[in-house]
């Protein structure tokens, strides 16, 4: 799809639909619905006063125009109460409108920056929240499905505005949602690739041709290095299976003059059965997304090598399988991660936090400062923060708070949970240094604080992705299936963090 940004009145734009939108509540059209109405002979006017349109949230009524405006159709988007618009509504609508035109085939449509007049938002803004709204509403996963030859694509969107004033910065806002967007879509694809294609080695593959196009160093260490490096527990984990595990590394270049580097941790599990601590097989399908957090970071370096902030990020992905093969990794054994650190392994299916270690080993190895991984690490966060909202934890208050503001911004829900010290007390093991698992309760804290043996003092967040990662209905802009949770917000981070120079 072409995202442009356009001058003029979009009641003389020539399309096969354009969006327009209305507050609830409001009882005659204003701003640039006044002139649509006017040429429809006040047909909305009707409408409104019939009570067919009443502005409630994602409401779309379509009108044909009959020759009486260039454009072909007018959709009336609902943008709910004036004083109630957030930019993630913004999103919403957008992706909801886009959704019907495109079910109806239409492939050039045209809309207004949805709350840039009377809404009062940020233009920048509202420019970068319906390109992402846009792309991510029409984001399908059909690389499997016989070729549908009755669907159409959207072609074409124009952001229509009148005010010249406004251009510029509604196309700096459409670039950059463009960008996120597609970042994000990219991280979906991977996640919704079955395991049997989406393998460790694929996933390397992935990240070194995206980083081919994109400019962006790539390494990516095999079995053999892996074992040289001493990553103990990523190898442990990665014994019960016949793909080889990977570890990639991409780095981002963005600030010469610096020789820190912000680290990005994502776990790459292609496929958690458990491993010997087998899972149930109900829904055991979903454990092929166990990698959305490699999937996110990995999209995020995609995102900024395209961005150009000025800062420098690696990412660090530990990729492997989780399975219970003949010489899989059993409850009882013990594993010696790179710091030499040796672990109990309570059971097998608390296998991220194993691969993780090593990987933030190696991140401290780098000496990357600070550290944010990501990770669909504990079922104890989906029970706890549900499936809508992820998790973070971490050792550094300030480096969270951004973390917490990136996501408010990016309208990714994430909430802090406590580092209770005295839960650390679970995770202790009478026969080794630490054990990787510390019971039921307190899951997703105890996870967290196992990762915190490993990241040794360095500022450092881990966001729990289990609940958001996948998505069982369509709700608006996020898609059943994978949502490519985390790029915006990380996305969003990094930006941040380059701005302010920190
Ligand atoms: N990959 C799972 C966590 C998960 C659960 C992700 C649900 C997405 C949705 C992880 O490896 C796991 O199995 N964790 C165990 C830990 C337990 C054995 C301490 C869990 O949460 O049950
Ligand atoms: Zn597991
Ligand atoms: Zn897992």
């Amino acid at each position: 799809m072409e995202l442009k940004v356009v001058s003029g009145n979009i009641s003389e734009f020539s399309a096969d639909a354009i969006m327009v939108n209305i507050f609830e509540g409001i009882e005659y059209p204003t701003g640039a619905m006044a002139a649509v109405d006017e040429a429809l002979d006040n047909t909305i006017t009707q409408l409104i006063n019939d009570g067919e349109i009443k502005g409630k949230l994602n409401e779309v009524t379509l009108i044909h125009t009959m020759g009486k405006m260039p454009a072909a159709r007018i959709a009336i988007i609902g943008l709910g109460k004036q004083q109630e618009l957030t930019l993630e509504k913004v999103r919403g609508a957008t992706a909801t409108g886009c959704q019907q035109l495109k079910k109806i085939k239409l492939e050039k449509i045209a809309t207004v920056a949805h709350g840039a007049g009377v809404g009062q938002l940020d233009n920048e803004k509202v420019g970068q929240s319906i390109a992402e709204g846009a792309i991510l509403g029409l984001y399908h996963f059909n690389k499997y499905l016989a070729p549908d030859l009755e669907s159409r694509e959207i072609k074409e969107l124009s952001i229509v505005e009148w005010d010249e004033e406004k251009i510029p910065s509604l196309e700096r806002g459409c670039n950059r949602g463009k960008i996120i967007a597609e970042a994000t879509n990219f991280a979906r694809d991977m996640v919704n690739e079955p395991s049997n294609t989406m393998t460790p080695s694929r996933m390397a593959e992935t990240a070194s041709e995206m980083a081919k196009v994109y400019g962006l160093k790539c390494t990516i260490l095999n079995k053999k290095q892996i074992s040289q490096m001493g990553m103990g527990a990523l190898l442990g984990v990665a014994q019960g299976s016949h793909q080889e595990p990977k570890l990639i590394v991409l780095n981002y270049e963005g600030d010469s003059t610096s020789k820190t580097a912000l680290g990005l941790v994502g776990k790459g599990i292609t496929f958690d059965s458990g491993g010997i601590s087998i899972k149930p097989s109900k829904d055991m399908w979903e454990m092929k997304g166990d990698m959305a957090g490699a999937a996110a970071v990995i999209s995020t370096m995609k995102a900024i090598a395209d961005l150009k902030p000025k800062i420098n990020v690696t990412a660090l992905v530990p990729a492997t399988e989780n399975l219970p093969g003949g010489g899989a990794l059993k409850p009882g054994d013990i594993l010696k991660a790179m710091n030499n650190k040796t672990i109990e392994v309570d059971n097998t299916d608390a296998e991220g936090r194993l691969i993780l270690a090593d990987a933030l080993c190696y991140a401290r190895k780098l000496e990357l400062s600070p550290i944010v991984d990501v990770a669909t690490l504990t079922g104890a966060c989906v029970i706890a923060l549900g499936d809508k909202c992820c998790g973070i934890l971490g050792n550094n208050q300030e480096l969270i708070d951004k973390v917490r503001q990136a996501s408010d911004d990016a309208g990714e829900c994430i909430w802090q949970l406590p580092m209770i010290p005295e839960y650390g007390e679970q995770i202790k093991s009478d026969v080794a240094d630490i054990k990787n698992v510390g019971g039921r309760a307190a899951g997703t804290i105890t996870a967290a604080q196992f990762l915190e043996a490993f990241v040794s003092g360095t500022p450092w967040a881990h966001i729990d992705i289990a609940g958001p990662s996948l998505y069982r209905e369509t709700k608006t802009y996020r898609i059943k299936g994978a949502t490519g949770i985390a790029v915006r917000t990380l996305t969003n981070l990094i930006l941040t963090l380059a701005e302010k120079g920190d």
